[in-house]
């Protein structure tokens, strides 16, 4: 006999198991989520924040996304992203980044009603925790995972109340491994991965000193560090990250993976910072210190049975590109509604399968984005000539080389430029955060080729409603003139059909295939001096179909099935529809 029953435990307080706890209790589902530790995460681990997660919060309701821009740094300080020889030293080379360059800001701003920023971790783990737990989660925190067994009914999981050193058990219907990048839940579920873990070793110090007069004329969340002689390790260079602007920093310095963590005391963090910043009398707090290993491994399988993990649990990977949080909570808003439905018997268990189908191919691919980012950083060392020769006052004179007027230098300029260019894959790779396009069957296909990207894919966001896509975003009005997002309509946790004049049909087919099987779903009408006014044509452009089409959209606002026009029989196509993606 179980000491606890919930429908739902999710193991892990991180962005993954915060997110997923929040969304499952605003679709009504009961879930409990336990933590090892007493509290939330204590150091400022992630923090650029893309779009699509804030749309993630943006379902979550206005006053969750509200809060995140509150405690966050706004874009406009994040993307200057300075190389440098030290803080206070001389500076090498910048590229805007983050969706600061004006190009770049334009294709943010037509892609999303939400906005990426900078919000650390120790303030979105709160953030999602407090919606989550004012939405009925229970939480259970100093309370470790151990073990699970799953059966035809649900899964048993042993776990410690590490305040009383007491076993207890859990029995829940499902169990969300969201245990971070060591999970037990994913190796006891026996998960497979490819790819390897520590690949190489890096230092975080957390520290305070106002550095305001080095960096508010260029600011920006990354400061990359080229010191000749230094250590290459980590991420491979020395970065200070800021945390709070200007007074709050993180440095990562790497070490050498092949030997033990070191124990770095108060005195080695001082003198890391020091020589970074390069002010040799700075004054300044040392708030941490902790290492952490670049790990290069992904999971081809993502759930077993009544057993799903996602984040770092299924992906491991370096910080470069700021995938981790970001993908960690996408997974949640991909599974959430799946177990909602489900639990809710309102969908077959096949529906799950769609988790593992869709989330793994993203898995692999930020995995790989990220760790191809850190090579990238190869050109810059190359072109500054670090990579020639061991000795620090040798890589000195070849940095130096570049200000000649030579040939020889002016080669060197091109290849520095053209080098820093390149981390355009990683500080603005817009693509890779939006594009998300899923094949499960929880999409059905409509025959059309999936639509090719204009520009290049990792790097630009390209609007489609092919089955699978996220849905465009375009700004449309109430008849009030107020103005939402078409992700404004859908989501949170209900399927919405949109269509235009022509497709009533399509209206009245939601409201009794909805009714039938017992679900919302929304059904909204956009055209003239319909509900939704499209004054711009901006959604017209965006959903290519034709006004009495279809866009049938699922409750992570990714598009589940489309059609052209309206049909014969718009409710016998929509029962077909429906029954397909719900498995039931
Ligand atoms: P996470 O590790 O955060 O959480 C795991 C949870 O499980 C914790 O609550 C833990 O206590 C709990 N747990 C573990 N084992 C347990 C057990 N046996 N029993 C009970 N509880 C257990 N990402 C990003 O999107 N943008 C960014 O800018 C950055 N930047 C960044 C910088 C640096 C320096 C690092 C090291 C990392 C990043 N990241 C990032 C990555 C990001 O921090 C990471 O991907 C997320 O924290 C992953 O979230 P999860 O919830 O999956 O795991």
């Amino acid at each position: 006999m179980a000491d606890i029953t919930t429908d739902v435990l999710v193991i892990g307080t991180g962005p993954a198991g915060a997110a997923t706890a929040a969304l499952l209790s605003t679709y009504g589902v009961e879930n409990m989520m336990i933590n090892r530790y007493r509290w939330l995460a204590s150091t400022p681990r992630a923090h650029i924040t893309n779009q699509r997660t804030m749309e993630v919060l943006r379902d979550l309701g206005r006053e969750v996304e509200d809060e995140g821009y509150m405690h966050a740094t706004g874009q406009d300080l994040m993307g200057e992203n300075v190389f440098c020889t030290a803080i206070a030293g001389e500076e090498i080379g910048r590229m805007k980044s983050w969706g600061t360059h004006p190009n770049s800001r334009a294709e943010h701003l037509l892609s999303s009603p939400s906005h990426m920023n900078d919000l650390p971790q120790t303030f979105m783990e709160p953030l999602l925790f407090k919606t989550a737990c004012s939405r009925g989660t229970q939480s259970r925190m100093s309370t470790e995972y151990l073990s699970h067994e799953q059966d035809a009914q649900g899964v048993t999981t042993v776990c410690r109340d590490r305040l009383t050193n007491q076993d207890i058990t859990i029995r829940s219907k499902y169990l969300v491994g969201a245990d971070g990048g060591n999970s037990k839940v994913a190796e006891h579920a026996g998960l497979t991965f490819e790819g390897k873990m520590g690949v190489a070793g890096s230092m975080n110090i957390l520290f305070e000193a106002d550095l305001s007069q080095y960096v508010a004329h260029r600011p920006s969340v990354l400061y990359w560090v080229l010191q000749p002689g230094a250590d290459v390790g980590g991420i491979g260079m020395g970065l200070v990250r800021m945390v709070r602007p200007w007074h709050e920093w993180l440095i990562v310095w790497g070490y050498d993976i092949n030997q033990p963590a070191p124990a770095v005391d108060e005195a080695h963090a001082r003198k890391v910072v020091r020589d970074l910043v390069g002010v040799a009398d700075l004054e300044m707090t040392i708030k941490s210190v902790s290492t952490w290993t670049v790990n290069n491994m992904y999971a081809t399988t993502m759930a077993n049975g009544r057993v799903f993990c996602m984040g770092d649990a299924t992906h491991r990977h370096p910080p470069s590109n700021g995938l981790g949080s970001n993908t960690s909570i996408q997974d949640a808003f991909n599974l959430a509604w799946k177990l909602a439905l489900v639990l809710k018997d309102k969908a077959g268990p096949g529906l799950l399968e769609s988790y593992e189908a869709e989330r793994a191919p993203v898995a692999k691919q930020i995995v790989t984005r990220a760790n191809k980012s850190i090579e990238e950083f190869g050109p810059i060392f190359k072109a500054l000539g670090l990579l020639d020769s061991i000795d620090p006052v040798k890589m000195q004179q070849n940095m130096d080389a570049r200000c000649n007027d030579t040939a020889d230098a002016e080669e060197q300029r091109v290849a520095i430029r053209k080098a820093i260019a390149h981390k355009v894959y990683e500080f603005d790779c817009h693509g890779v955060e939006m594009n998300q396009r899923y094949r499960s069957d929880a999409v059905i296909a409509d025959g059309q080729p999936e639509p090719v990207c204009a520009g290049d894919a990792e790097l630009h966001y390209q609007p489609t409603t092919w089955p699978g896509a996220r849905l465009p975003h375009a700004w449309i009005f109430s008849g009030s003139g107020a103005k939402v997002s078409t992700l404004d309509l859908t989501g949170h946790g209900r399927f919405t059909v949109l269509t235009g004049i022509g497709g009533q049909g399509w209206i009245d087919a939601a409201r009794i295939v909805g009714k039938e099987r017992g679900i919302e779903i929304e059904a909204h009408v956009i055209g003239p001096r319909q509900q939704w006014q499209d004054f711009t044509g901006d959604w017209a452009n965006a959903r290519e179909v034709r006004d009495s089409g279809i866009i049938l959209v699922r409750p992570d606002h990714h598009v589940s099935w489309r059609r052209d026009s309206i049909s014969d029989d718009p409710a016998g196509e929509l029962r077909r529809v429906m029954a397909s993606i719900l498995d039931k």
